[in-house]
């Protein structure tokens, strides 16, 4: 099967399953007319974000890597009036372009972006007391997983489901000493997740329009 068919089964599930969304298509448009890479989560994906942030019945959700904020605004449609997602972005563009959509699709009220390096956003949280958080999406640099992932512990009660995204990476994740520092983040947090006791999780390989990637999913006792 090809990449073809997977972005046709991935148009047939928003046609069947999804209301049209001239907001999400202008905030796409937004983001490729301002040159972000194409690297935000499909629609697909999205959906399950904000079905997972249902099921958890999530209040506070906390994003690494915002991008334009498409996967935020997935997110944050899922939470209570009251909810809101903290979303931490290194780029001043991307947050600049992120900040306008969450105008666009009325979510301003329920986002929270934070401008730098991520590391450094999760310390001031951690400092902050701004935890627990419900729910943790991990979709930043890759390398930092291992980091994002101590952080989202310390951010974490009995309950946190975290989500890493792109840990498959074209099933090269199971190539050992690649000398590629993005499949090493991947099997990073395979290795944290195996590792860390608090930890219960799982992985699911995706095909679609964004090609052959995959998930992490993970609750904390
Ligand atoms: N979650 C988005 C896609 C995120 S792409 C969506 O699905 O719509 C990854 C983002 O992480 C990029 O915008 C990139 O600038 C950001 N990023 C990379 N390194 C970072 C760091 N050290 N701290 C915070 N954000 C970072
Ligand atoms: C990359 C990053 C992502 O967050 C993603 O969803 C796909 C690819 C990347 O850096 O290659
Ligand atoms: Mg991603």
């Amino acid at each position: 099967m090809s990449s073809k068919t997977w972005t046709a089964v991935d148009d047939y599930i928003v046609a069947s399953l999804f209301e049209a969304d001239p907001v999400l298509d202008a905030v796409l448009k937004a983001n490729r007319d301002q040159g972000l890479p194409a690297i935000d989560v499909s629609a697909a994906q999205g959906k399950l974000l904000a079905l997972l942030v249902r099921i958890r019945g999530a209040k506070k959700v906390l994003e690494v890597g915002t991008l334009g904020g498409y996967s935020t605004i997935w997110m944050a449609r899922g939470l209570p009036k009251d909810g809101k997602v903290v979303t931490l972005e290194l780029d001043p563009h991307h947050a600049k372009v992120a900040r306008s959509n969450f105008e666009r699709a009325g979510v301003s009220d329920k986002t929270d972006l934070r401008v730098g390096p991520a590391l450094q956003s999760l310390a001031a949280l951690v400092d902050e007391n701004a935890g627990p958080f419900d729910l943790i999406f991990i979709d930043a640099d890759k390398p930092n997983n291992p980091n994002y992932l101590a952080s989202a512990m310390k951010l974490s009660r009995s309950g946190t489901v975290i989500v890493c995204d792109n840990v498959i990476r074209d099933g090269a994740v199971v190539k050992h000493n690649s000398g590629d520092a993005n499949i090493e983040g991947a099997r990073a947090a395979f290795s944290f997740i195996g590792g860390e006791k608090r930890l219960d999780g799982t992985a699911i390989q995706t095909v679609g329009a964004k090609g052959y990637d995959g998930f992490a999913i993970a609750i904390v006792d």
